[in-house]
């Protein structure tokens, strides 16, 4: 590889405007560490203004979806969506040859498959180190780093913002909605904050973390979402009061050729490594047969530490290092897969139940879970109130997920249940 790189940039919001400007005041550094000179070329975004970085001499379009057949070696996409624009640009610059860096998880996961045809077929690079856990450069990790090995579990907390409210309310002993609001003023949540604490977000990084460790097909539909907005500040203590933390995780587990992706909130023993995980910081933890167990701390999001992924991306395109296979192995490669249900996970589980406070509420439940062949590992009521109901925490021995589900679906309708019931999964990590 010789000359310059070129590249252009589509999105100059906080990681677009990041992304040129470490460019800009890297030029010597990124010089030496590949051999080329890499020059911004083009840009797009809604609005120009001042960014922090010189613009004169690029070329600028209203358009993004110019930047596909402009003067770039590489197009930057920065816009985020899994549609319109970004998914318009991504298609079209592969089609025309050009590689392509993205930070757009959401689109890689709908359309990851289609655009990882497009890229090999066209002998191109599409990279995406920002797009899953921000400047964790987890991609690598696990595609380079770990290509010795069969990955038979990754797992972790991929989303700032969940991972944020959760610390916060355990600390402040705040109710969700406070927390949230709290969030959203110190800018960690966004104004629309239902992607990321949906689980949707999580969900997007761990099905593209699970196709890139086990060599399955990128399958977002297959993928389990529950969200963080149904737990309490008192759930969070009656968790931490049993020796567990809540957090959201994403986990993807492989046995044989069986696969099971899933989003949601977690009790997690709080002596573990990713439970001391506090605040916006994301963590990945990989399960490997060579290698053991490794674990990755850091940003997941903000414009410094996501354009940190994009641009060692960029430098990995101007060395001409990258691999060709977008998600490590070939699409030809990867291996067919069965995808499992939630239904279809064994675990212990977490019980909130609102019961009338009087004799026989208990009993009315432990029948049904007995009926069942539930057994338990602790029965707890908080506090007391004879006229009407208490919460009740209960925690289980091991079960499959569709037996326990069938269970709290008629403890739901029992007369002492007063509230719906919460289940909480526990994570042996
Ligand atoms: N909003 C995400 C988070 C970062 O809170 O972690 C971008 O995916």
């Amino acid at each position: 590889m010789s000359g310059t790189l070129k590249v252009a940039i589509a999105g100059l919001g906080a990681v677009g405007a990041s992304v040129a400007r470490n460019l800009s005041e890297k030029q010597a550094d990124h010089a030496k560490r590949t051999g080329r000179a890499i020059e911004i070329t083009a840009v797009s975004a809604r609005t120009k203004k001042d960014r922090g970085f010189d613009m004169s001499g690029i070329e600028w379009k209203d358009n993004p979806v110019e930047l596909a057949n402009g003067n770039a070696d590489v197009v930057a996409e920065l816009i985020g969506g899994d549609s319109g624009p970004a998914l318009e640009l991504v298609t079209a610059a592969l089609k025309a040859g050009k590689h392509v860096v993205t930070a757009n998880k959401a689109l890689l996961a709908k359309h990851g498959e289609m655009l990882a045809e497009l890229a090999e077929k066209a002998n191109v690079r599409l990279r995406y180190e920002a797009a899953i856990a921000g400047a964790i450069p987890i991609v690598k990790v696990l595609r380079e780093g770990l290509a010795a090995n069969r990955a038979s579990r990754v797992y972790g907390i991929l989303n700032g913002t969940c991972n944020y409210i959760m610390t916060e309310m355990e600390e402040t002993g705040a109710d969700f909605d406070v927390t949230l609001k709290e969030a959203q003023r110190l800018g960690y949540a966004e104004a629309d904050p239902g992607l990321d604490i949906g689980g949707f977000d999580a969900a997007h990084k761990l099905t593209l973390l699970s196709a890139i460790a086990f060599g399955c097909p990128v399958n977002h539909d297959a993928t389990y979402i529950e969200g963080v907005e149904k737990i309490t500040s008192f759930d969070i203590l009656a968790a931490r009061e049993a020796g567990y933390r809540i957090k959201l995780l994403g986990i993807a587990t492989r046995e044989g050729d069986d696969i099971l992706q899933r989003v949601h909130p977690c009790l997690i023993p709080q002596n573990s490594p990713v439970a001391k995980v506090d605040g916006v910081l994301n963590a990945v933890v990989t399960d490997c047969d060579y290698a053991g167990q490794s674990i990755c701390i850091g940003r997941g999001a903000g414009g410094n530490p996501t354009a940190s992924a994009v641009v060692a991306d960029l430098l990995d395109i101007a060395r001409g290092t990258a691999p060709c296979a977008v998600f490590g192995a070939s699409r030809e490669g990867r291996a067919e897969s069965r995808f499992l249900t939630i239904d279809e996970r064994t675990g212990k589980y977490f019980l909130r139940l609102t019961l009338s406070d009087k004799p026989g509420s208990v009993a009315a439940v432990t029948q049904i879970l007995a009926a069942h062949g539930i057994s338990l590992e602790t029965v707890r009521q908080y506090g007391r109130n004879p006229k009407g109901a208490a919460p009740v925490i209960l925690t289980t021995h091991e079960i499959k997920e569709k037996i326990m589900g069938e269970a709290l679906a008629q403890i739901a309708q029992l007369p002492a249940c007063e509230a719906a019931p919460l289940m909480i999964r526990v994570f042996k990590p």
